[in-house]
């Protein structure tokens, strides 16, 4: 039940934000978070810190194995077959997302229901 709840509450942010992930990165937000707000697998940087230079860097280290950590595997997967025009596209998505989409500070149901009451009052 409150899990179902906290469901609705994050559809109709995504919908008041004007989200809508593109088929580029739908995969991605399912490790790193539907604003690429958590940590992936808990072992990933939260991407939303990251700078758009750093990201790239990332993607690119990813693919030729000179990049990450002990899942960097995972990573390879994700990215081997990516052209570098994609990786810019997918960079640049992702960075207009974290402009536009306002994270409560915490990620509790709580405040984020309060938030929702906010915005609609
Ligand atoms: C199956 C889960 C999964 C998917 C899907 C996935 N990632 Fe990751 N991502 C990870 C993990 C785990 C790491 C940390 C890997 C390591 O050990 O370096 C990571 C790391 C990253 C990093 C670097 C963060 C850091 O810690 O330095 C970026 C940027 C990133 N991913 C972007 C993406 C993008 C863009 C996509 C979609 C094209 C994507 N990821 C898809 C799990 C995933």
């Amino acid at each position: 039940m409150k899990r179902q709840r906290i469901g609705i509450t994050l559809m109709i942010i995504g919908m008041i934000s004007g989200s809508s992930a593109s088929e580029l990165t739908q995969t991605c937000r399912g490790c790193h978070g539907e604003h690429f707000e958590r940590r992936a697998l808990n072992a990933s940087k939260i991407v939303r810190q990251m700078s758009a230079e750093e990201i790239e860097r990332a993607l690119h280290g990813y693919q030729k194995g000179t990049y990450g950590g002990s899942m960097k595997g995972i990573m390879f997967g994700q990215t081997k077959h990516l052209t570098n025009k994609t990786i810019r596209m997918i960079v640049e998505e992702i960075i207009t997302d974290c402009k536009y989409t306002k994270l409560p500070e915490k990620n509790d149901s709580k405040i984020i229901t309060h938030s929702v009451i906010d915005i609609f009052h």
